[in-house]
């Protein structure tokens, strides 16, 4: 089987669900947002959005918003600030997009002031039907979702052309210094159709062009390697199909590639020296980008 033949996750549903959820199972420091929300969310976002007249609602839009606990987490903090917030939830999934909405139905309590106007669409439908409104918002957030689009950085172009003056857009992606994006290049030298390979410093890259304001804050954080790469177990197969996005790579995969990508994850690029106790760390670092206008 020749490496372009590798099938990547996003085919098989369950198999993305199984493997991400094992893998995070084994990451420290990724799964707490609400801490993280609690923290440098405040000091870097929610804190800096812009003064808006008396009574006018702060406008906020989430992009690929999925089942919705990140966005309830932010909008819950900046409704410390804001009591009157106009909510635009965009999520091309219709199951998310139902979390999305159960979600916020049985948070009504936490949410009073809030109104949300839920859009099932892509990023790239939303730009088409509302173009360059005048209508712009405030806040805008884009987690974890720049590797699905379709052209990303014409995205960040429209996101930030749609950014009110003194707003603040969030974007949250893999840090450059985590070893995922490199262990995604070597499994997908030629690109790979589902998904782009890229990560803060691409985004950063791109911000600079532009010529636009920005801050960073990375959050290191670790995914444990559970087994020996050897260890033919269920467990130990997911996490690998999770680190290289692809169904059963240690199976499928030509095995010079997997020699290649065994030896790249494992190595000083991608881990940390061992743990005294025979543990080894990944580094899956992340990184908030935060966006001013
Ligand atoms: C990794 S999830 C992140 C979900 C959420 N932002 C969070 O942090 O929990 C990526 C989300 O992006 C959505 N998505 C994929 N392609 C998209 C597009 N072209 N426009 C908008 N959203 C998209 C997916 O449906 C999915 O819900």
């Amino acid at each position: 089987m020749s490496k372009s033949q590798l099938r990547s996750i996003f085919h098989d549903h369950k198999h993305y669900e199984d493997s991400m959820k094992l893998f995070y199972e084994t990451v420290s420091n990724h799964g707490d947002r609400e801490e993280w929300t609690n923290t440098v969310f405040r000091q870097v976002v929610s804190t800096k959005l812009p003064r808006i007249p008396e009574g006018a609602p702060l406008r906020v839009l989430g992009v690929g918003s999925g089942n919705g606990k990140t966005d309830y987490l932010l909008i819950t903090k900046i409704k410390e600030r804001y009591p009157n917030i106009d909510n635009t939830a965009i999520e091309p999934i219709a199951s998310h997009l139902d979390k999305y909405k159960a979600l916020f139905t049985a948070e009504r309590n936490n949410l009073e002031g809030v109104s949300t106007e839920f859009k099932q669409q892509t990023i790239e439908e939303f730009e088409r039907e509302n173009g360059s409104s005048n209508d712009k918002y405030h806040f805008i957030s884009a987690v974890h979702i720049l590797y699905y689009l379709r052209d990303w950085q014409e995205s960040i172009r429209y996101l930030y052309d749609i950014l009110a003056d003194g707003g603040v857009m969030l974007i949250v992606i893999i840090s450059e210094h985590g070893g995922q994006t490199k262990v995604l290049r070597k499994t997908f030298p030629e690109g790979e159709e589902f998904f782009k390979t890229i990560d803060s410093a691409d985004l950063c890259k791109v911000l600079d062009k532009m010529g636009v304001k920005y801050e960073r804050s990375r959050t290191p954080s670790r995914a444990k390697v559970i087994a020996s790469y050897e260890d033919e177990t269920d467990e130990n197969n997911l996490w690998w199909d999770f680190l290289t996005h692809t169904i059963n790579f240690r199976q499928t995969a030509p095995v010079e590639l997997q020699k290649s990508v065994k030896e790249l994850a494992l190595g000083p690029e991608c881990c940390d020296p061992r743990q005294d106790d025979g543990t080894l760390l990944f580094k899956f670092d992340w990184e908030a980008i935060i966006v001013h206008k």
